[in-house]
């Protein structure tokens, strides 16, 4: 399978990218194509509703960014996992830009399954990203859920928290 990861942490030794290595270590080693992109490397600008996308049957974005290498990226995976720190109980910016910005071709038949990793300070903050993600990804393109998994306080970077998104990855 190509799996890519989109993730929105803008820390790279930090705890979403730590789940993030852990599973993809793990799909890695039972051999699948895993990519990451890191999304705050990138410039990521917010769909600004031209519709150009939407005339004719162009399907495609006119805004000239680092979106245009990551939708080919999309449109040839068969999984996609969408990672993120909560930020006021909510993913971060990039990963909510790029996400908005598959408005361009809609939905992408090309994915099979997709999974969440969440990362937090605190318990229970979950309910919003968990919403968007299963209404506006899971439910709106029709694919499988594969997983959501969460770390907070003292789960985060834990050796039981790596174990879990390894044991995740070498499922798939
Ligand atoms: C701007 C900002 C907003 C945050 N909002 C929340 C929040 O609403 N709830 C929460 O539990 N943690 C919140 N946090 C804490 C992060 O979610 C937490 O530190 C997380 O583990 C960071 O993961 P990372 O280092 O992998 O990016 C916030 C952090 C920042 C910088």
């Amino acid at each position: 399978m190509n799996v890519l990861v989109l993730n929105g942490s803008p820390h790279p030794n930090g705890p979403t990218s730590d789940m993030v290595n852990a599973f993809s270590k793990g799909a890695r080693e039972v051999g699948h194509n895993v990519e990451i992109i890191n999304l705050f490397d990138l410039d990521i600008a917010e769909c600004n509703a031209c519709e150009y996308c939407h005339q004719g049957v162009r399907n495609l974005c006119s805004i000239n960014d680092d979106m245009q290498v990551i939708y080919p990226k999309i449109l040839k995976s068969d999984m996609l996992v969408f990672a993120s720190p909560i930020y006021y109980f909510s993913l971060t910016s990039p990963l909510q830009a790029a996400l908005r910005r598959t408005y361009s071709f809609g939905i992408p038949n090309n994915i099979q399954k997709t999974a969440l990793i969440l990362s937090s300070g605190a318990s229970n903050v979950y309910d919003g990203a968990i919403y968007q993600y299963k209404n506006g990804v899971v439910d709106y393109w029709g694919v499988d859920d594969a997983g959501i998994f969460t770390a907070h306080e003292f789960e985060n970077k834990s050796a039981q928290k790596r174990n879990e998104l390894y044991e995740f990855g070498r499922s798939l």
